[in-house]
Protein backbone atom coordinates (compact mmCIF):
# COMPACT_ATOMS: atom_id res chain seq x y z
CA UNK A 1 0.00 0.00 0.00
CA UNK A 2 1.38 3.30 -0.78
CA UNK A 3 -0.04 6.80 -0.07
CA UNK A 4 -1.37 8.77 -2.76
CA UNK A 5 1.18 11.19 -2.80
CA UNK A 6 3.83 8.29 -3.36
CA UNK A 7 1.50 6.83 -5.76
CA UNK A 8 1.67 10.40 -7.65
CA UNK A 9 5.43 10.15 -7.77
CA UNK A 10 6.01 6.65 -9.15
CA UNK A 11 3.34 7.57 -11.82
CA UNK A 12 3.42 11.43 -13.10
CA UNK A 13 5.30 11.73 -16.24
CA UNK A 14 4.80 15.35 -17.69
CA UNK A 15 7.90 17.98 -18.07
CA UNK A 16 8.25 19.13 -14.80
CA UNK A 17 7.78 16.37 -12.56
CA UNK A 18 10.21 14.33 -10.62
CA UNK A 19 9.54 11.03 -12.51
CA UNK A 20 9.73 12.59 -15.73
CA UNK A 21 12.68 13.88 -14.93
CA UNK A 22 13.93 10.43 -13.99
CA UNK A 23 12.49 8.74 -17.31
CA UNK A 24 13.55 11.22 -19.48
CA UNK A 25 17.35 10.30 -19.00
CA UNK A 26 17.16 7.57 -20.83
CA UNK A 27 16.59 6.89 -24.71
CA UNK A 28 13.44 5.45 -25.36
CA UNK A 29 12.14 3.60 -28.57
CA UNK A 30 9.02 5.11 -30.23
CA UNK A 31 8.64 3.86 -33.63
CA UNK A 32 9.90 1.51 -35.96
CA UNK A 33 12.34 2.77 -38.87
CA UNK A 34 10.38 0.77 -41.99
CA UNK A 35 7.50 2.96 -41.48
CA UNK A 36 8.56 6.06 -42.50
CA UNK A 37 9.66 3.65 -45.71
CA UNK A 38 5.61 4.49 -46.14
CA UNK A 39 5.79 8.11 -44.16
CA UNK A 40 7.93 11.04 -43.65
CA UNK A 41 6.14 12.51 -40.16
CA UNK A 42 4.89 10.96 -37.49
CA UNK A 43 2.81 12.96 -34.64
CA UNK A 44 3.72 11.09 -31.22
CA UNK A 45 2.89 12.01 -28.03
CA UNK A 46 5.81 10.96 -25.08
CA UNK A 47 5.66 11.86 -21.55
CA UNK A 48 3.20 14.48 -21.97
CA UNK A 49 4.51 16.32 -24.70
CA UNK A 50 3.16 16.45 -28.41
CA UNK A 51 6.19 15.79 -30.83
CA UNK A 52 6.57 15.34 -34.57
CA UNK A 53 9.36 12.58 -35.61
CA UNK A 54 10.16 13.44 -39.34
CA UNK A 55 12.41 11.59 -41.85
CA UNK A 56 13.78 14.17 -44.45
CA UNK A 57 14.45 13.57 -48.17
CA UNK A 58 18.30 13.65 -47.02
CA UNK A 59 17.31 10.64 -44.92
CA UNK A 60 18.10 12.31 -41.55
CA UNK A 61 15.39 11.93 -38.50
CA UNK A 62 14.38 15.10 -36.38
CA UNK A 63 11.97 14.98 -33.39
CA UNK A 64 10.53 18.19 -32.93
CA UNK A 65 7.19 19.94 -31.24
CA UNK A 66 3.98 19.28 -32.77
CA UNK A 67 3.19 23.57 -32.88
CA UNK A 68 5.15 25.61 -35.70
CA UNK A 69 6.69 28.12 -34.00
CA UNK A 70 4.95 30.42 -36.06
CA UNK A 71 1.66 30.36 -35.41
CA UNK A 72 0.85 27.28 -33.85
CA UNK A 73 0.34 24.71 -37.13
CA UNK A 74 0.38 20.80 -37.01
CA UNK A 75 3.85 20.16 -38.09
CA UNK A 76 2.58 16.28 -38.18
CA UNK A 77 1.14 17.92 -41.87
CA UNK A 78 4.72 19.69 -42.77
CA UNK A 79 6.77 18.85 -45.88
CA UNK A 80 9.83 16.97 -45.55
CA UNK A 81 12.98 18.84 -47.38
CA UNK A 82 16.17 17.84 -47.97
CA UNK A 83 17.42 18.96 -45.02
CA UNK A 84 14.63 19.02 -42.49
CA UNK A 85 10.59 20.18 -41.77
CA UNK A 86 8.96 22.69 -43.80
CA UNK A 87 5.29 23.96 -42.07
CA UNK A 88 2.20 23.19 -44.50
CA UNK A 89 0.71 26.79 -43.29
CA UNK A 90 3.49 29.58 -44.75
CA UNK A 91 6.30 27.22 -45.39
CA UNK A 92 8.77 27.88 -42.30
CA UNK A 93 11.68 25.53 -42.38
CA UNK A 94 13.27 24.16 -39.09
CA UNK A 95 16.58 22.37 -38.69
CA UNK A 96 16.64 18.62 -36.53
CA UNK A 97 17.85 20.58 -33.70
CA UNK A 98 14.54 22.63 -33.89
CA UNK A 99 16.59 26.01 -35.47
CA UNK A 100 14.17 27.76 -37.97
CA UNK A 101 16.46 28.12 -41.18
CA UNK A 102 14.04 29.73 -43.80
CA UNK A 103 11.27 31.63 -43.65
CA UNK A 104 10.20 32.47 -47.45
CA UNK A 105 8.25 35.55 -47.05
CA UNK A 106 10.55 36.92 -44.30
CA UNK A 107 13.13 36.24 -46.42
CA UNK A 108 11.57 38.24 -49.15
CA UNK A 109 10.50 41.34 -47.45
CA UNK A 110 13.60 41.45 -45.31
CA UNK A 111 16.63 40.21 -47.03
CA UNK A 112 18.58 38.23 -45.21
CA UNK A 113 15.92 37.57 -42.49
CA UNK A 114 18.15 37.78 -39.67
CA UNK A 115 15.12 37.52 -37.43
CA UNK A 116 14.86 33.54 -37.85
CA UNK A 117 18.29 32.84 -36.19
CA UNK A 118 15.82 33.89 -32.92
CA UNK A 119 12.96 31.26 -33.97
CA UNK A 120 13.71 27.82 -32.44
CA UNK A 121 11.43 24.52 -31.86
CA UNK A 122 11.78 22.13 -28.90
CA UNK A 123 13.80 19.53 -30.58
CA UNK A 124 15.12 16.16 -29.06
CA UNK A 125 17.68 14.21 -30.24
CA UNK A 126 17.42 10.78 -32.10
CA UNK A 127 19.19 7.81 -33.04
CA UNK A 128 18.25 4.81 -34.95
CA UNK A 129 19.06 1.07 -33.82
CA UNK A 130 17.63 -2.42 -34.41
CA UNK A 131 15.01 -1.37 -36.48
CA UNK A 132 13.99 1.03 -34.15
CA UNK A 133 13.78 5.07 -33.71
CA UNK A 134 14.97 6.32 -30.48
CA UNK A 135 14.39 9.50 -28.43
CA UNK A 136 16.37 11.09 -25.67
CA UNK A 137 14.31 14.17 -23.96
CA UNK A 138 16.81 14.50 -20.96
CA UNK A 139 19.22 17.32 -19.79
CA UNK A 140 22.49 17.20 -22.20
CA UNK A 141 24.62 15.51 -22.84
CA UNK A 142 22.73 12.78 -23.51
CA UNK A 143 24.27 9.12 -21.91
CA UNK A 144 24.91 6.69 -25.28
CA UNK A 145 22.58 4.10 -26.36
CA UNK A 146 22.70 1.08 -24.93
CA UNK A 147 23.37 -1.96 -27.63
CA UNK A 148 21.98 -4.34 -26.05
CA UNK A 149 24.20 -7.52 -26.98
CA UNK A 150 20.77 -9.34 -28.40
CA UNK A 151 20.81 -6.62 -31.16
CA UNK A 152 24.17 -7.99 -32.57
CA UNK A 153 22.98 -11.68 -33.12
CA UNK A 154 23.27 -13.14 -36.44
CA UNK A 155 21.22 -15.01 -38.56
CA UNK A 156 17.62 -13.47 -37.19
CA UNK A 157 14.53 -11.96 -38.15
CA UNK A 158 13.22 -9.30 -36.16
CA UNK A 159 9.78 -7.73 -35.68
CA UNK A 160 8.93 -4.67 -33.90
CA UNK A 161 5.57 -4.93 -32.41
CA UNK A 162 4.33 -1.60 -31.28
CA UNK A 163 0.48 -1.09 -29.49
CA UNK A 164 -1.27 1.72 -27.66
CA UNK A 165 -2.28 0.69 -24.10
CA UNK A 166 -4.40 3.09 -21.94
CA UNK A 167 -2.97 3.01 -18.79
CA UNK A 168 -0.08 4.51 -16.74
CA UNK A 169 3.21 3.32 -17.78
CA UNK A 170 4.30 2.24 -13.83
CA UNK A 171 1.63 -0.46 -13.44
CA UNK A 172 2.75 -2.31 -16.81
CA UNK A 173 6.89 -1.80 -15.77
CA UNK A 174 5.45 -3.89 -12.17
CA UNK A 175 4.34 -6.34 -14.48
CA UNK A 176 8.28 -7.17 -15.16
CA UNK A 177 8.75 -7.81 -11.52
CA UNK A 178 5.91 -10.15 -11.28
CA UNK A 179 6.71 -13.91 -11.58
CA UNK A 180 3.76 -15.14 -9.67
CA UNK A 181 1.18 -13.78 -12.56
CA UNK A 182 2.52 -16.21 -15.46
CA UNK A 183 1.10 -18.93 -13.69
CA UNK A 184 -2.21 -17.52 -12.90
CA UNK A 185 -2.72 -15.29 -16.19
CA UNK A 186 -1.32 -17.32 -18.39
CA UNK A 187 -0.93 -20.59 -17.64
CA UNK A 188 -4.15 -21.57 -15.73
CA UNK A 189 -6.38 -18.49 -16.79
CA UNK A 190 -5.07 -18.72 -20.10
CA UNK A 191 -6.12 -22.75 -20.37
CA UNK A 192 -9.58 -21.81 -18.25
CA UNK A 193 -10.34 -19.51 -21.84
CA UNK A 194 -9.28 -22.43 -24.06
CA UNK A 195 -10.74 -25.79 -22.65
CA UNK A 196 -12.66 -27.10 -19.77
CA UNK A 197 -9.69 -28.78 -17.97
CA UNK A 198 -9.71 -27.46 -14.46
CA UNK A 199 -6.49 -28.82 -13.53
CA UNK A 200 -3.92 -26.30 -12.59
CA UNK A 201 -0.30 -25.62 -14.38
CA UNK A 202 3.04 -26.31 -11.50
CA UNK A 203 3.12 -23.86 -8.87
CA UNK A 204 5.46 -21.22 -7.55
CA UNK A 205 7.18 -22.51 -4.53
CA UNK A 206 9.77 -19.99 -4.39
CA UNK A 207 11.04 -16.48 -5.64
CA UNK A 208 14.25 -14.09 -5.43
CA UNK A 209 14.80 -11.21 -6.21
CA UNK A 210 18.26 -9.52 -6.99
CA UNK A 211 19.68 -6.09 -8.16
CA UNK A 212 22.58 -5.74 -10.88
CA UNK A 213 23.54 -2.86 -12.58
CA UNK A 214 20.55 -2.42 -15.23
CA UNK A 215 17.60 -3.82 -13.46
CA UNK A 216 16.55 -6.79 -11.33
CA UNK A 217 16.40 -10.17 -11.98
CA UNK A 218 13.39 -12.01 -10.55
CA UNK A 219 14.27 -16.25 -10.17
CA UNK A 220 11.62 -18.89 -9.34
CA UNK A 221 11.63 -22.20 -8.78
CA UNK A 222 8.27 -23.78 -9.62
CA UNK A 223 6.67 -27.07 -8.68
CA UNK A 224 8.03 -28.88 -12.12
CA UNK A 225 11.41 -27.36 -11.30
CA UNK A 226 14.34 -27.11 -9.38
CA UNK A 227 17.58 -24.76 -8.20
CA UNK A 228 19.43 -26.15 -10.95
CA UNK A 229 16.93 -24.90 -13.50
CA UNK A 230 18.24 -21.56 -15.04
CA UNK A 231 14.47 -20.16 -14.14
CA UNK A 232 16.55 -19.68 -10.57
CA UNK A 233 19.85 -19.70 -11.62
CA UNK A 234 19.82 -16.72 -13.91
CA UNK A 235 16.05 -15.35 -14.02
CA UNK A 236 14.31 -13.19 -15.65
CA UNK A 237 15.43 -9.16 -16.47
CA UNK A 238 13.37 -6.48 -15.26
CA UNK A 239 15.35 -3.66 -16.97
CA UNK A 240 15.67 -0.02 -15.65
CA UNK A 241 13.81 1.89 -15.93
CA UNK A 242 10.43 0.66 -17.94
CA UNK A 243 11.51 -2.12 -19.86
CA UNK A 244 11.52 -6.30 -19.50
CA UNK A 245 14.17 -8.95 -21.14
CA UNK A 246 13.63 -12.28 -21.60
CA UNK A 247 16.22 -13.50 -23.76
CA UNK A 248 14.47 -13.80 -27.38
CA UNK A 249 12.61 -10.34 -27.16
CA UNK A 250 12.37 -7.14 -24.89
CA UNK A 251 9.11 -5.26 -24.19
CA UNK A 252 9.35 -1.28 -23.11
CA UNK A 253 6.63 0.54 -21.80
CA UNK A 254 7.73 3.75 -22.89
CA UNK A 255 5.24 6.71 -21.24
CA UNK A 256 2.59 8.81 -23.84
CA UNK A 257 1.05 10.46 -21.10
CA UNK A 258 0.48 9.60 -17.60
CA UNK A 259 -2.66 7.72 -18.65
CA UNK A 260 -1.66 5.67 -21.49
CA UNK A 261 1.55 3.64 -22.14
CA UNK A 262 3.68 2.96 -25.67
CA UNK A 263 4.29 -1.10 -25.61
CA UNK A 264 6.99 -1.53 -27.81
CA UNK A 265 8.30 -4.76 -28.43
CA UNK A 266 11.62 -6.07 -30.06
CA UNK A 267 11.59 -9.98 -31.06
CA UNK A 268 14.10 -11.62 -32.66
CA UNK A 269 14.13 -15.27 -33.81
CA UNK A 270 17.46 -17.35 -34.91
CA UNK A 271 16.50 -18.99 -38.27
CA UNK A 272 17.37 -22.67 -38.78
CA UNK A 273 20.72 -24.35 -39.67
CA UNK A 274 19.27 -24.91 -43.31
CA UNK A 275 18.81 -20.95 -43.77
CA UNK A 276 21.94 -19.54 -42.59
CA UNK A 277 23.71 -17.55 -43.22
CA UNK A 278 20.85 -14.85 -43.45
CA UNK A 279 20.77 -11.03 -43.70
CA UNK A 280 17.65 -9.73 -42.66
CA UNK A 281 17.03 -6.77 -45.65
CA UNK A 282 14.63 -4.36 -42.86
CA UNK A 283 13.22 -4.68 -39.61
CA UNK A 284 9.28 -4.92 -40.26
CA UNK A 285 6.91 -3.06 -37.71
CA UNK A 286 3.55 -3.70 -36.90
CA UNK A 287 0.97 -2.47 -34.73
CA UNK A 288 -1.53 -4.91 -32.47
CA UNK A 289 -5.09 -4.39 -31.72
CA UNK A 290 -6.26 -4.87 -28.53
CA UNK A 291 -10.16 -5.45 -28.96
CA UNK A 292 -11.10 -7.44 -31.51
CA UNK A 293 -13.82 -6.48 -34.27
CA UNK A 294 -16.64 -7.06 -31.60
CA UNK A 295 -14.88 -4.40 -29.19
CA UNK A 296 -13.68 -7.19 -26.87
CA UNK A 297 -10.43 -7.17 -25.52
CA UNK A 298 -7.85 -10.01 -27.00
CA UNK A 299 -6.87 -12.35 -24.89
CA UNK A 300 -5.61 -15.12 -26.62
CA UNK A 301 -1.70 -14.05 -27.10
CA UNK A 302 0.16 -13.38 -24.05
CA UNK A 303 0.84 -9.62 -24.06
CA UNK A 304 -2.50 -9.13 -24.62
CA UNK A 305 -3.63 -11.17 -21.55
CA UNK A 306 -1.06 -8.70 -19.63
CA UNK A 307 -2.99 -5.77 -21.23
CA UNK A 308 -5.73 -6.02 -20.19
CA UNK A 309 -4.12 -6.79 -16.74
CA UNK A 310 -2.66 -3.50 -16.58
CA UNK A 311 -5.67 -1.64 -17.95
CA UNK A 312 -7.78 -3.24 -15.31
CA UNK A 313 -5.74 -2.00 -12.77
CA UNK A 314 -7.44 1.30 -13.70
CA UNK A 315 -5.99 4.19 -16.12
CA UNK A 316 -3.43 4.80 -12.65
CA UNK A 317 -3.46 2.37 -10.46
CA UNK A 318 -4.34 3.68 -7.16
CA UNK A 319 -1.94 1.94 -4.58
CA UNK A 320 -3.51 3.87 -1.64
CA UNK A 321 -6.16 0.67 -2.11
CA UNK A 322 -3.97 -2.48 -3.00
CA UNK A 323 -3.03 -4.94 -0.18
CA UNK A 324 0.32 -6.60 -1.56
CA UNK A 325 1.28 -10.34 -0.53
CA UNK A 326 4.53 -12.12 -0.76
CA UNK A 327 4.42 -12.49 -3.89
CA UNK A 328 5.05 -8.65 -4.42
CA UNK A 329 8.56 -8.07 -2.93
CA UNK A 330 10.10 -7.13 -6.41
CA UNK A 331 7.44 -4.60 -6.84
CA UNK A 332 8.41 -3.57 -3.42
CA UNK A 333 11.96 -3.57 -4.36
CA UNK A 334 11.42 -1.56 -7.50
CA UNK A 335 9.15 1.15 -6.47
CA UNK A 336 11.67 1.56 -3.79
CA UNK A 337 14.63 2.06 -5.79
CA UNK A 338 12.71 4.47 -7.60
CA UNK A 339 12.11 6.43 -4.91
CA UNK A 340 15.54 6.52 -4.08
CA UNK A 341 16.32 7.23 -7.40
CA UNK A 342 14.17 10.11 -7.63
CA UNK A 343 16.38 11.53 -4.45
CA UNK A 344 19.36 10.54 -5.92
CA UNK A 345 18.66 12.38 -9.30
CA UNK A 346 17.46 15.61 -7.89
CA UNK A 347 20.55 15.55 -5.73
CA UNK A 348 22.43 16.12 -9.10
CA UNK A 349 23.49 11.69 -9.35
CA UNK A 350 24.10 9.97 -12.21
CA UNK A 351 20.54 7.97 -13.24
CA UNK A 352 20.91 4.44 -12.71
CA UNK A 353 22.48 2.62 -15.26
CA UNK A 354 23.27 4.66 -17.71
CA UNK A 355 26.45 4.53 -19.87
CA UNK A 356 28.65 7.42 -20.84
CA UNK A 357 31.89 5.44 -22.08
CA UNK A 358 30.95 4.59 -25.86
CA UNK A 359 32.98 1.10 -25.37
CA UNK A 360 30.33 0.21 -23.03
CA UNK A 361 27.56 0.94 -24.90
CA UNK A 362 28.66 -1.75 -27.38
CA UNK A 363 27.17 -5.43 -27.27
CA UNK A 364 26.19 -4.59 -23.31
CA UNK A 365 25.43 -8.20 -21.87
CA UNK A 366 22.05 -9.12 -19.76
CA UNK A 367 21.49 -12.25 -18.05
CA UNK A 368 19.48 -14.16 -20.01
CA UNK A 369 18.32 -18.06 -19.51
CA UNK A 370 17.52 -20.49 -22.18
CA UNK A 371 20.48 -18.96 -24.37
CA UNK A 372 21.33 -22.07 -26.53
CA UNK A 373 17.78 -22.68 -27.09
CA UNK A 374 17.49 -19.19 -28.09
CA UNK A 375 20.94 -18.47 -29.81
CA UNK A 376 22.25 -22.38 -31.24
CA UNK A 377 21.21 -22.80 -34.94
CA UNK A 378 19.06 -25.82 -34.80
CA UNK A 379 17.91 -27.49 -37.93
CA UNK A 380 14.56 -27.74 -38.91
CA UNK A 381 14.03 -31.18 -38.04
CA UNK A 382 14.82 -30.78 -34.20
CA UNK A 383 12.88 -27.36 -33.98
CA UNK A 384 9.59 -28.88 -35.32
CA UNK A 385 9.79 -31.70 -32.81
CA UNK A 386 10.38 -29.73 -29.71
CA UNK A 387 7.00 -28.30 -28.55
CA UNK A 388 8.79 -25.23 -26.46
CA UNK A 389 10.86 -24.13 -30.08
CA UNK A 390 7.80 -25.24 -32.32
CA UNK A 391 5.42 -22.74 -31.18
CA UNK A 392 8.01 -19.88 -31.44
CA UNK A 393 8.77 -20.74 -35.29
CA UNK A 394 4.88 -21.38 -36.25
CA UNK A 395 3.53 -18.70 -34.85
CA UNK A 396 3.77 -14.90 -33.09
CA UNK A 397 2.68 -16.25 -29.49
CA UNK A 398 3.02 -12.56 -27.84
CA UNK A 399 0.63 -10.58 -29.65
CA UNK A 400 -2.75 -10.97 -31.76
CA UNK A 401 -2.51 -9.33 -35.05
CA UNK A 402 0.62 -10.02 -37.15
CA UNK A 403 -0.12 -9.16 -40.46
CA UNK A 404 0.04 -11.24 -42.81
CA UNK A 405 2.95 -10.07 -45.13
CA UNK A 406 4.76 -10.26 -41.89
CA UNK A 407 3.84 -13.02 -41.12
CA UNK A 408 5.00 -14.46 -44.46
CA UNK A 409 8.32 -12.63 -44.77
CA UNK A 410 9.09 -14.51 -41.33
CA UNK A 411 8.10 -18.07 -42.84
CA UNK A 412 10.21 -17.49 -45.70
CA UNK A 413 13.01 -16.58 -43.67
CA UNK A 414 12.55 -19.60 -41.42
CA UNK A 415 11.82 -22.08 -44.08
CA UNK A 416 8.60 -23.13 -41.86
CA UNK A 417 5.05 -22.60 -42.21
CA UNK A 418 3.53 -20.30 -40.02
CA UNK A 419 -0.05 -19.76 -38.18
CA UNK A 420 -2.19 -17.78 -36.62
CA UNK A 421 -1.32 -18.74 -32.16
CA UNK A 422 -4.53 -20.22 -30.69
CA UNK A 423 -3.11 -19.69 -27.06
CA UNK A 424 -0.94 -21.56 -24.84
CA UNK A 425 -0.79 -25.18 -24.65
CA UNK A 426 0.29 -27.65 -22.21
CA UNK A 427 3.63 -30.06 -23.03
CA UNK A 428 4.63 -32.73 -21.26
CA UNK A 429 3.33 -30.76 -18.30
CA UNK A 430 5.70 -27.59 -19.56
CA UNK A 431 3.75 -24.31 -20.66
CA UNK A 432 5.38 -23.83 -24.60
CA UNK A 433 6.37 -20.18 -23.37
CA UNK A 434 7.45 -18.70 -20.06
CA UNK A 435 8.07 -15.52 -18.99
S1 LIG B 1 2.14 28.40 -38.76
FE1 LIG B 1 3.85 27.38 -39.50
S2 LIG B 1 4.66 28.67 -41.02
FE2 LIG B 1 2.96 29.73 -40.26
FE1 LIG C 1 2.68 -11.58 -18.53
Amino acid sequence: MLSKDKNELLTRVGPGTPMGNLLRRYWMPVAGISEFDTRSTKPLRLMGEDLVLYKDLGGAYGLVDRRCAHRRADLAYGMVEQQGLRCNYHGWRFDAAGHCVERPFEATAIPGDPGKDRIALKAYPVKLLAGMVWAYMGPLPAPELPEWEAFSWPDGFAQVVISEVPCNWFQCQENSIDPVHFEWMHENWGKRLRTRDMTLGPTHLKLDFEEFEYGFTYHRVKADSDEQDEAWTVGRVCLWPNAFFLGEHFEWRVPIDDENTLSVTWKYTRVPKERAPYEQGSVPTWYGPLTDAAGKWIDTHIMNQDFLAWVGQGRIADRSLERLGASDRGIVAIRRRFFEELDAIAAGAEAKGTIRDPAKSQRVPLPMMDREQVLKAHTIDEILTNPRMKVHYTSYIFQAGQPEEVRRAFSAAMGVEVREFEGIVQSRGKAVAQT
